[in-house]
């Protein structure tokens, strides 16, 4: 006699609907979107194909469909031209520059999406890293940090919901607040990318922005792939400072972060399913090896089982698209 058959609860559409555990909703998701200089512009990613670069005016357009699907919110990110880059990153803090510009036409023409910035010095910065670069070479901690506290109220001025500091500097996220409060910005939110790891994923986005480091690499400020525990140390740390959010990136190699984090965290965490992921998917369904929307949307469903409740995803509006139509 076989008394316990799991199967009974697999027997039909119904009973599988209702013992479901986790589902994707469009309101779970945020779209990051390229943003470059010009008009009528959308200019594809070669590695990412189905992203684009648009120009501001194109994401205002972009914007009103990811809205109109019920996507959350956008992650936007700025493709600045070399001639404006240089050490310290000063056109991040330029409010009449692409990205504030960008900010400011987003929150008038669709007011309630909620739009996150992205703090870090390198799509700014004639290095190509994430902080300051001293003589010697190395990334100095305390001298990036009143720079991302300056680029972070430049954003909250232009209308950011939230900021989402993506350096992984030590003291950021305290210095980040600290910044917003005394000029009165308390209401604006903290997206702490917490547990940022040293990844190989994020080669398509650099394409994306031609932000790849000109010398060297991260590992002196982000993670280490092999840990998990300092994920944790970074956690705490980061609530302690006031983050309103923490995040795990890459989402898929990292899930075991994304469900340490979830369970010991009492904000909410997010995750970055990042562009080499995304990337991963649409070359092999172009290839005709995978089904496109359906690995897309279990993978959407992995980041919510291991207790993600925020996902950042390049497959955002067609994941919502089809979760519409469904
Ligand atoms: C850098 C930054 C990166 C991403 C978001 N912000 C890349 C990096 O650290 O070099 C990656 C996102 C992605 O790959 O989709 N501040």
């Amino acid at each position: 006699m076989i008394f316990a058959r799991p199967r009974r609860n697999r027997q039909s559409a119904a009973i599988r609907n209702l013992v479901r555990e986790s589902t994707i909703h469009p309101s779970n998701l945020i779209m990051p979107l390229f943003i470059k200089e010009g008009k009528n512009l959308a200019e594809p990613i070669s590695s990412m194909p189905g992203i684009f670069r648009f120009s501001p005016d194109l994401i205002i357009k972009e914007c009103k469909e990811i809205y109109s699907l019920g996507v959350s919110g956008v992650a936007l990110f700025p493709a600045i031209e070399d001639s404006l880059k240089d050490k310290h990153a000063k056109e991040s803090v330029n409010p009449e520059g692409l990205y504030a510009k960008t900010i400011r036409m987003v929150k008038e023409a669709v007011p309630e999406l909620a739009v996150f910035t992205d703090v870090a010095m390198d799509p700014y910065s004639s290095d190509g890293h994430d902080g300051l670069v001293n003589e010697q070479g190395e990334i100095v901690n305390d001298e990036t940090l009143p720079i991302l506290a300056d680029m972070a109220l430049c954003q909250a001025k232009a209308g950011a919901d939230f900021v989402a500091p993506s350096d992984m500097m030590d003291g950021r996220v305290a210095a980040i607040r600290q910044a917003l409060d005394e000029n009165g910005y308390t209401n604006v939110g903290i997206l702490s990318y917490t547990a940022k790891y040293a990844s190989a994923f994020y080669g398509p986005f650099r394409d994306a922005l031609n932000s790849a480091p000109k010398k060297g690499d991260k590992k002196t400020y982000q993670m280490d792939p092999a840990n998990a525990k300092e994920a944790l140390r970074e956690l705490y740390l980061d609530i302690s400072e006031g983050a309103d959010m923490v995040m795990v990136k890459p989402g898929l190699p990292y899930l075991d972060i994304v469900s340490l984090l979830a369970s010991e965290s009492d904000v909410p965490v997010a995750v970055y399913n990042v562009s080499g992921e995304y990337a991963m998917l649409r070359a092999a369904s172009t290839n005709g090896w995978l089904d496109y929307k359906k690995v897309v949307m279990e993978t959407l469903l992995s980041f919510k089982r291991a207790g993600a409740s925020v996902i950042l995803s390049y497959h955002s509006k067609e994941a919502s698209q089809w979760i519409q139509e469904s």
